[in-house]
């Protein structure tokens, strides 16, 4: 038993000391681990203050790097707004070049026409040396036909005195007299037909008149003053003219039948007026405006842009409209804008009117021009065929105009006019190959104080020009 004892708290003791000691080793390596514990806390908490200090520093970069971007943006935005405006400053320069560039061509138009009438002039003088020359060759001709007569008449008649056989003399005599009457017969023919010649034909060249009516009208002519003088109301003879226009334009075979592609439609010596053209606006796709004075040319413009200083015309478009197939005003002046091309320069005066283009009409449509654009017949007469040559072979004139007319005035201003009778018209249509499909007159129905002028009435002639079939 104390044996056992002995033994066991031998067992005991060494037992205490075994878990003595294991403690110790435990407590030995728990401390170790706790070391290397601490160690690695240590080094994470040094590494992750690192990091932090870096995370600080790129953060201090990334925020100086947003400033300067921003300050950048703000550059970028600054060059953008002066790129907008040196392209603003480039859009103005370029509509300046575009404006430049049209007055040159208006320029150059004005130079060539200047150059053109220069070389006209001068080709009238050679005219009228030609023609003095002629004249004097004819004159020539008819004289010594005279002088031969004359002699042959002195020699008949010494013959009848001095003569033995009287029966030879008589028979001789006469048969001499019937040459002589022969000739005297061929002499008038001559002249008459010389002189028929003369009214037939159409002169090249112009008087020296028109070149003054013409610079009286680019230097004068105030178109709202037109406007006020003669088309402040509807009166009888306007009316006039467009039943005229619309009826050739909507019932006439003479138009009518005609296919669309050869429907171009020209307005020459329009003035300030879109009224009349209005009257093709639905039998046309294509119209163009001419006129010689630029003040008339921009008041087109102004009213076919609609814009608010544009003259006004409704009373003679809803007259229009009254004439037609319940047609509105508003639909006609909406379709003019539509098939309106362009207003461009003429003059009459010119071989080729509209130079420098050289386009031919299928119709062309004139009122109240060529006659106040010239002072003679003859000259009247030129300026009609130079006309004529724009219509294609087959195309149609359609001429409205004021007959017994020598001049009107606006304002103070008084324009010359060649007086017309109806016969001079037929004669001068018939001279540069019209055929007169229709014409109609009226007799004045206004008075001088509604209309400054002295027309006894006016006309309106349709007539196709002799060439090809006109469909
Ligand atoms: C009495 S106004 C007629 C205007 C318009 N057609 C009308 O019906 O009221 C005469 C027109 O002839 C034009 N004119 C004058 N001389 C001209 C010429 N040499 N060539 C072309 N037109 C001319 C004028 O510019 C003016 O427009």
């Amino acid at each position: 038993m104390s044996m056992f004892k002995v033994w066991l708290s031998s067992v005991q003791s060494v037992a205490e000391q075994c878990v003595q000691s294991v403690a110790k080793q435990f407590q030995r390596v728990w401390l170790a681990v706790f070391k290397v514990w601490l160690c690695c806390v240590q080094s994470v908490a040094m590494l992750c203050s690192n990091v932090a200090g870096q995370c600080s520093s790129v953060a201090k970069q990334c925020s100086s790097v947003a400033k300067q971007c921003s300050s950048v943006a703000k550059q970028c935005s600054s060059v953008a707004k002066q790129c907008s405006s040196v392209a603003k400053q480039c859009s103005s320069v370029a509509k300046q070049c575009s404006s430049v560039a049209k007055q040159c061509s208006v320029v150059q138009v004005w130079l060539s026409s200047v150059q053109c009438s220069s070389v006209a002039k001068q080709c009238s003088v050679f005219n009228v040396q030609v023609q003095v020359w002629l004249s004097s060759v004819q004159v020539q001709v008819w004289l010594s036909s005279v002088q031969v007569c004359s002699s042959v008449a002195k020699q008949c008649s010494v013959f009848k005195l001095f003569s033995v056989q009287v029966w030879l003399s008589s028979v001789q005599c006469s048969s001499v007299a019937k040459q002589c009457s022969s000739v005297a017969k061929q002499c008038s023919v001559f002249k008459c037909g010389s002189d028929q010649h003369k009214l037939a034909s159409v002169p090249v060249y112009f008087s020296e008149h028109v070149e003054e009516v013409k610079h009286q009208y680019l230097e004068t002519f105030d178109p709202r003053h037109y406007h006020r003088t003669f088309y402040s109301y509807l009166d009888e003879e306007v009316k006039f003219f467009l039943r005229r226009y619309h009826e050739i334009f909507t019932n006439d075979p003479l138009l009518s039948a005609r296919c669309r592609s050869r429907r171009r439609v020209l307005e020459f010596g329009c003035g300030p007026v879109p009224v009349y053209a209005a009257s093709a606006a639905f039998f046309s796709e294509s119209i163009t405006m001419a006129e010689i004075i630029p003040a008339n040319r921009s008041e087109i413009e102004s009213w076919m842009d609609c814009r608010p200083e544009a003259l006004d015309w409704s009373p003679f478009f809803s007259y229009l409209a009254s004439l037609g197939d319940g047609r509105k005003e508003e639909e006609i002046t909406e379709r003019l804008r539509e098939v309106f091309q362009v207003v461009i320069p003429c003059d009459g005066t010119l071989e080729e009117p509209l130079a420098p283009i050289r386009q031919r009409y299928d119709v062309i449509m004139t009122t109240l021009c060529l006659e106040f654009a010239t002072t003679t017949k003859d000259d009247y007469r030129t300026m009609l065929g130079r006309v004529v040559n724009l219509l294609r072979p087959g195309g149609v004139l359609l001429m409205a105009g004021a007959l017994g007319n020598t001049s009107y005035s606006v304002g103070s201003t008084r324009y010359p006019s060649v007086s017309l009778q109806k016969e001079d018209l037929e004669e001068a249509v018939a001279a540069v190959g019209l055929r007169v499909a229709s014409m109609a007159t009226l007799e004045r129905l206004t008075s001088s104080k509604e209309k400054p002028a002295d027309h006894r009435g006016v006309f309106f002639v349709a007539a196709e020009k002799q060439g090809e079939p006109g469909v």
